[in-house]
C-alpha cells in the first residue's frame, strides 16, 4: 500500500479519532484507574472485529492482528492522566477534578485506535499487535506489559511509539538514534534531628540547617563530579518542616530526582547522592534516610536500524524537511522496559501551533493539544507497522 493512500484514509477518520480523543480528554483516569478508559478502547475494538487480550497490566488492553505468517510487530499507546487541574480553553475540558490528560495520553490511545481501525481493513502478513498501556506516570506499566508477555507469543521484532510533541509544530516528526530519554528516578530524602525552642538552639540539632547544607551539597555531584560532557540531573524539588517561627522541628522531608542518559550513570547519581546525605548529615549531627522510591525508569533506547527505518517511512510520509533529528530530552519515559527487549524507536509528533493557542508544555494545566496532528500519527503507526512487515 502506498504511504500517501495511508495518509489519505488516515484523514478520512479524523473525525472517528479526534471524538475517541475528546471523550478520553473528559474523563481521564490515573494509573491503574483506567477503567473506563480500557472499556471504550475494548469497544471499539469491538467494533473493529479485533481481537484482544483483558486485563494485562491491570488495565491494560493487548490487541492484535494478522495471519500469523510473518514477523510481529508492536505499537503501543499509554492511556493514564495525571493529577493537574485543567485549565486549558477547551470546550472538551477534563469533568474529573483535580485530574487531566495533561501529557497527551489520550491521543496517544486514539491514534492507535485509528491506527487499528485502518489496519482492520487490510490483509496482514505477520502479526501487528496494539499495545494500550496503564500506568506510564511512574507506575511502570511498561514493565508490567512486557513482564506479563506482551512481547511474546509471537516474538515482537520492533516496537513503536508516538508521544506528542508541544516543542515542535504540527506537521513534523523527530527522534534519535540511542538514548532518546533519561533514565530516571525519584528521591526521598528525611533528615532527623532534634526540635525544640528556636531561641535555644544549643539545646536542639537543627535539621532545617543540615538540610540546607545537603541540598547545596547535591549540587556539586552535577558541576564538579560529572564529566561536562556527560548528562545528568539532580534536582530537589521539595522541602518540607516545620510550621512555627519559634520551633525547630523534628525532621524535615526534601524529595527530588536524579537523571542520566545511561543506567550506569543513574546507579551512580543515586550512590552519590546517598553518600553525601549521610556525611553531611553526620558532619550536622542528623540522622539521614535516603530512598528512590518507586520504579527507576531505564533510558529509552532507539535501536539506530529502527530509527533508520522510522525515519526513511517519515520522510516519505511528510517530506525529509518535516523530520527532525532531536537531542537527548532528560524527561523519563517507561517505552524504555519495551526497548530493553527488543528493538524499537520511539517517535514525537509536533502538535504546537500558536494560532490555536497551543503552545503549552506537557505537565502543565494550560497543556492543549493541536489535534490536525492526530491523523498524522495513526498514519505514522500503520506505516511503521505495514513497512516493517515488508522489510
Ligand atoms: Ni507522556
Amino acid at each position: 500500500m502506498e504511504l500517501a493512500a495511508i495518509m489519505n484514509e488516515s484523514e478520512s477518520i479524523k473525525d472517528w479519532i479526534i471524538d475517541i480523543r475528546r471523550e478520553l480528554h473528559r474523563f481521564p483516569e490515573l494509573m491503574y484507574e483506567e477503567h473506563r478508559t480500557n472499556a471504550l478502547v475494548r469497544e471499539k475494538l469491538d467494533e473493529l472485529g479485533i481481537e484482544y487480550e483483558f486485563p494485562i497490566a491491570e488495565t491494560g488492553v493487548l490487541a492484535s492482528i494478522g495471519n500469523g505468517e510473518g514477523p510481529c510487530i508492536a505499537l503501543r499507546a499509554d492511556m493514564d492522566a495525571l493529577p493537574i487541574h485543567e485549565t486549558a480553553d477547551v470546550d472538551f475540558k477534563s469533568e474529573v477534578d483535580g485530574k487531566m490528560h495533561a501529557c497527551g495520553h489520550d491521543c496517544h490511545t486514539a491514534m492507535l485506535l485509528g491506527a487499528a481501525k485502518i489496519l482492520s481493513g487490510k490483509e496482514i502478513q505477520g502479526t501487528v499487535k496494539f499495545l494500550f498501556q496503564p500506568a506510564e506516570e511512574g507506575g511502570a506499566g511498561g514493565q508490567k506489559m512486557t513482564n506479563e508477555g506482551a512481547l511474546d507469543d509471537p516474538e515482537v521484532e520492533r516496537i513503536f511509539g508516538l508521544h506528542v510533541w508541544p516543542r515542535m509544530p504540527t506537521g513534523q516528526v523527530g527522534s534519535r538514534a540511542g538514548s532518546f530519554l533519561a533514565a530516571a528516578s525519584f528521591m526521598d530524602i528525611e533528615v532527623r534531628g532534634v526540635g525544640g525552642h528556636a531561641a535555644s538552639p544549643h539545646f536542639c540539632t537543627d535539621p532545617v540547617l543540615a538540610s540546607s547544607r545537603i541540598i547545596d551539597s547535591l549540587q556539586s555531584i552535577v558541576s564538579r563530579e560529572t564529566d561536562p560532557l556527560e548528562s545528568a540531573v539532580v534536582s530537589v524539588t521539595a522541602v518540607n518542616g516545620g510550621d512555627a517561627h519559634n520551633v525547630i522541628p523534628e525532621s524535615v522531608a526534601i524529595k527530588g530526582t536524579v537523571r542520566s542518559l545511561t543506567m550506569e550513570g543513574l546507579r551512580r547519581l543515586q550512590t552519590r547522592v546517598s553518600e553525601i546525605c549521610e556525611l553531611v548529615g553526620q558532619a550536622n549531627g542528623c540522622e539521614v534516610d535516603v530512598a528512590f522510591p518507586g520504579n527507576d525508569y531505564p533510558p529509552t533506547y532507539n535501536d539506530p536500524g529502527t530509527w533508520d527505518f522510522a525515519k526513511g517511512v517519515a520522510e516519505t510520509l511528510i517530506g525529509a524537511e518535516n523530520v527532525n533529528e532531536l537531542p537527548p530530552v532528560m524527561g523519563g519515559e517507561d517505552f524504555a522496559f519495551y526497548t530493553q527487549k527488543t528493538n524499537g524507536c520511539f517517535v514525537v509528533l509536533g502538535v504546537n501551533n500558536p494560532d490555536k493557542g497551543c503552545v503549552h508544555n506537557v505537565h502543565t494545566p494550560q497543556f492543549k493539544v493541536d489535534e490536525d496532528a492526530l491523523p498524522l500519527g495513526a498514519a505514522l503507526h500503520v506505516s511503521f507497522a505495514l513497512e516493517s512487515l515488508n522489510e
